[in-house]
Parts: C-alpha cells; structure tokens; sequence
C-alpha cells in the first residue's frame, strides 16, 4: 500500500484516509489502487463493523480526479473502464461514514456520496466542477445527487459548478450534520463506534436495503426487504439480541 492513503484499524472502525494534502487529496490512478485495496481488506475482515472515509490535513476532503493524470490513459476506452476510486467506496459492504474535512469537489463529491451517512465540518465545500473543464461526473454524480438532494438542486450543482457550503448542505440533507473542524473526527468515530456496537450483519443488510430503496420499483423493495429481515432474523445474532433483551443485559454480537 502506498502513502497515497492511510489505513487504520482501532477495534472494530477502520479509516480510509485521502492522503495529498498538498493537491488537496486529488485522487490519482495510484491513489486508487490503494483504496481498492483498502476496501478489500475492509469488506473481508471478520472484525471490521464500520469504516470512515476523510482527507488529511485541514483544507480539503477530495478535489477530484487529478486533473493531470486524467491524461495518463492510453484511450478513452481505458480511461472508461479505470479503476475507480468512488466505484471502490461506493463497493464497500460495511456501513460508511464520510467526515468530510473540506472540499469535496467532483470524485471526491461522488466519494463522500458513496458513503452511507456525510458528516461536514463547517468549512466544508462541495461542488461538482467537472462542467467548468468541459465534462461531467461519471463516479454516479447524477444519480447519487438527484436521490441526496433532489433534482433541482443537483441540477444547480451540476449545470452550474459552483461551490454550496456546509449550511446549504445541510439544509439540502447532503450531509447530516455539521460540526465545527476539531469536533469533526470525533464525532465521525463517536458514530462510528455505535454502528459498529449493532448487529453487524443487520448493519450491513440495513445498508444493502437501503441502496435497494432507492433504486428498486416500490412493490419490489418491500418485497426485498421482507427477504433481507426475514435473513437477519435467522441469525445468532438474532436470537442473542432477543435473549439479551429478556435477560435485561447488553447483547454481544459476533456476526453470525
Ligand atoms: N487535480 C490536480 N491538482 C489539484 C486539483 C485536482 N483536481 N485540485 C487542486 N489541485 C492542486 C492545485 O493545482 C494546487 O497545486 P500546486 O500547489 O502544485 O499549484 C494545490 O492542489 C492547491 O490547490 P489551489 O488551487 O492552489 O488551492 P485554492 O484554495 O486556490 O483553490 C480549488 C482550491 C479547489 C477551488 C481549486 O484547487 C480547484 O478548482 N481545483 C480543481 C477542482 C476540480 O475541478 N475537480 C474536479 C476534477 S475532475
């Protein structure tokens, strides 16, 4: 793994770190690697029950792509068909936290809208800047903005390429909290640290269920989601959740 990134693991939360303070963690191909990776190890860990996404240093979450290196493909096909840094967060199975820390423009947009649940600081910054360089998002910035924010404003946001901060976000649902800078990775693990205190396999069907709302018929997600409770109520997990309940005492999940 490269220091493109940094990866920790406290107990049962691990943290993605965009690590380019100096390009404001614009994501280069290398970058990318780097968080496939981090992801595999993410979704094949046992222990792992919550994961934060976030950028190093105090200015930006994610510029983007590296505009440099948008170049660095030998063919449109090849640049169509790159590994994806938002494609690898958006594939990530454990319930995910953004703290966003500051701008977060383009694919580092559409990484923080991969995420499940967008914590900002209150300097934070997003925007979806690709129309000022004559393209637009390809990491899912529609879809994911039209389900976030509506379509009126991700039409603002994307015809526009301007810059909303983190009260309009708020204000928006883009993001569902806003805190001031140095409150932002404690809150990000104080929250983190709860969902990972759940049941993990109902966490995670909760997060499966979730993307399956908002893209499924009505009649098909109900469905869907009857399959998906019926599932997590045949786990151990299950059963312990009701006996701790009777037996008046904290439940002790294993994901199982
Ligand atoms: N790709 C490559 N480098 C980037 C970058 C990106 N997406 N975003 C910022 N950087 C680099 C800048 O080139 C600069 O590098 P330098 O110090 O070697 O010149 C460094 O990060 C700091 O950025 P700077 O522009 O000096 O900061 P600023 O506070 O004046 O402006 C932004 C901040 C975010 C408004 C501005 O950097 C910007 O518009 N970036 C491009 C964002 C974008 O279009 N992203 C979508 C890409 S598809």
């Amino acid at each position: 793994m490269t220091d493109t990134i940094l990866f920790t693991v406290d107990g049962a939360v691990a943290t993605i770190t965009l690590n380019r303070p100096d390009k404001l963690n614009a994501a280069t191909p290398e970058m990318a690697k780097a968080i496939v990776e981090a992801v595999t190890e993410c979704n094949d860990s046992d222990t792992i029950r919550c994961v934060i996404v976030t950028g190093a240093g105090p200015k930006a979450f994610c510029a983007g792509s590296d505009i440099a290196e948008l170049d660095s493909y030998a063919t449109p096909w090849d640049f169509r068909n790159r590994s994806d840094y938002c494609d690898a967060i958006h594939r990530l199975l454990k319930p995910t936290i953004a703290a966003v820390n500051g701008y977060a423009l383009g694919g580092g947009l559409e990484t923080a809208l991969s995420c499940d649940i967008r914590l900002a600081s209150s300097h934070a910054r997003f925007a979806a800047p690709e129309i000022k360089l004559g393209w637009i998002g390809g990491g899912g910035m529609a879809a994911m903005l039209a389900h976030s924010i509506g379509l009126s404003n991700a039409a603002l946001m994307i015809m526009s390429g301007d810059l909303i901060d983190a009260q309009r976000a708020l204000q928006w649902g883009l993001v569902s909290e806003v805190v001031e800078p140095e409150a932002l990775m404690d809150r990000a693990r104080e929250l983190a640290a709860t969902i990972a205190s759940r049941a993990p396999i109902a966490a995670e069907t909760a997060k499966l269920n979730l993307r399956a709302a908002v893209s499924m018929p009505l009649d098909k997600a109900m469905e869907y989601e009857r399959d998906l409770q019926a599932i997590c109520f045949a786990t151990d997990d299950a059963k312990e959740g009701r006996a701790a309940f009777a037996e008046k005492r904290p439940p002790q999940f294993r994901r199982r």
